[in-house]
């Protein structure tokens, strides 16, 4: 089964000098499958992500989420097939911090109208699988980086979406709280089968995917697959890397 289909994808932004940030993309996502796309700055990484979860438009191409187009929905629509198939998580958390950890975590739900008891079973159940039930209560201000992040992916996996989205997760985090997060996002890759796609510019992050996608200049430059050893898979990341020519610290 696969969950994403992106097919000869292109987008070409309209300013007073267009620019093709991404020319003639093609791949495929399995259901349960754990894929990094990796590739120098303004190769193009986070408007592929914005295609994928519709915030925006692509120019040419289509894009299938479990083999459905949100091509030609109405924006109500669009909100709803947002809402249900992806779960988001960002860089900067996206956190509202004037309400606590689990509101922050319960606000998908409350848009689509679920019941008190029903939303209290959800939050329950996911922060014990987060590792974040000690700190429901508290405000967004009053933990760390890490349980942030924690809260965020909590957010994005409380509906089991069809696909979760993760740009640069680990960009604002110290190397444990990177660690921790990307552990995180590996079990809920082996264990639940969520289907996740991670843009990353850390070697490091990258290592815990299956499968990367390098692009370049808007374009699929090639791809590795994970064998049996981490280790081995991180320093063929970062030879691709070097290779590309992006150093991956030029965030
Ligand atoms: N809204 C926009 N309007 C015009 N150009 C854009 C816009 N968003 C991104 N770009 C350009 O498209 C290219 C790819 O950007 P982006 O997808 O953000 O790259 P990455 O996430 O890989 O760093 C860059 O050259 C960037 O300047
Ligand atoms: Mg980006």
């Amino acid at each position: 089964m696969e969950t994403l289909q992106i097919n000869q994808v292109s987008k070409v932004y309209n300013g007073k000098i267009s620019y093709k940030a991404l020319a003639d993309i093609s791949f495929h996502i399995q259901q349960g499958e754990f894929v990094g796309i990796m590739g120098p700055s303004g190769s193009g990484k986070t408007t592929l992500l914005n295609l994928i979860s519709t915030i925006d438009k692509p120019t040419s191409g289509e894009i299938l989420i479990n083999g459905k187009k949100a091509a030609g929905l109405s924006k109500r629509e669009l909100a709803l097939f947002r809402r249900r198939e992806f779960g988001l998580v960002f860089q900067d958390f996206n956190l509202l911090d004037t309400l606590t950890v689990k509101e922050n975590i319960i606000l998908p739900l409350t848009l689509d109208k679920m019941k008190l008891s029903l939303m209290n079973e959800r939050v329950q159940k996911v922060a014990e699988r987060i590792g974040i039930r000690d700190i429901l209560d508290k405000r967004t201000y009053e933990i760390s980086g890490g349980q942030r992040q924690r809260t965020a992916i909590a957010r994005a996996v409380i509906h089991q979406p069809a696909l979760l989205l993760a740009d640069e997760p680990t960009g604002n985090l110290d190397s444990n709280a990177s660690r921790s997060v990307m552990e995180m996002f590996e079990s809920l890759n082996q264990e639940d089968r969520m289907t996740t796609l991670l843009v990353t510019h850390d070697p490091v992050a990258a290592s815990y995917c299956q499968r990367i996608i390098f692009i370049k200049d808007g374009q699929l430059h090639n791809e590795l697959r994970r064998g049996d050893h981490k280790q081995t898979f991180y320093q063929e990341i970062i030879n691709t890397l070097s290779f590309l020519g992006g150093d991956s610290r030029d965030v």
